[in-house]
């Protein structure tokens, strides 16, 4: 699992009015982390709450100039975040970064998104003996979990 610190820097605010706030880090040199991921982000203080998080440039609103950032949608956090220093766990990886066609698009995309944060966060939850990577294998279909948790040698 891959682990990024940095501090809260300000975004464009867009993600408030798509309904997505967002803690925004810059980070550079990790193309290989492009993505959406479901994660975990951890505040100062401790508390540890679920995040769907994007790395990547954002192609629907910039053709390929603007930074590479990650944008973390802290799940069930509504307070402000910025100029705190989070720790992103990138717990299971769930799609490529994309460019859609519209805002609307992007906006039933990043609610599955969510979905399938929370879903691969009860299946490592719920398969105790099943590492994250494991269960990432999951994401999408409990059924599939089950089918995990079978072929795994005990
Ligand atoms: C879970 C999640 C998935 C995202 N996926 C994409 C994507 O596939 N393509 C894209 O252009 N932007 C994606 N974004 C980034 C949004 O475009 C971005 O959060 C929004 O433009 C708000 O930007 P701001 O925080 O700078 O205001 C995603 C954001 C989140 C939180």
């Amino acid at each position: 699992m891959t682990t990024i610190t940095g501090r809260v820097v300000p975004g464009d605010q867009r993600g408030r009015t798509l309904g997505f706030p967002t803690a925004n880090i810059s980070i550079t040199g990790r193309e290989d982390l492009d993505g959406v991921w479901a994660g975990t982000v951890r505040l100062p203080s401790g508390a540890a709450y679920p995040a769907a998080v994007s790395i990547g440039r954002r192609q629907t609103f910039y053709s390929g100039s603007a930074e590479p950032l990650l944008e973390a949608h802290v799940i069930g956090y509504t307070g402000d975040l910025y100029g705190l220093e989070l720790r992103v766990d990138l717990d299971a990886f769930l799609r490529e970064q994309l460019p859609f066609r519209n805002v609307q698009d992007l906006i039933d995309q990043m609610h599955r998104d969510v979905a399938h944060t929370l879903v691969a966060r009860e299946s490592w939850e719920t398969c105790g003996g099943l590492g994250r990577a494991d269960a990432a294998v999951s994401v999408g279909g409990r059924a599939a979990v089950a089918a995990a948790v079978a072929d795994t040698p005990r």
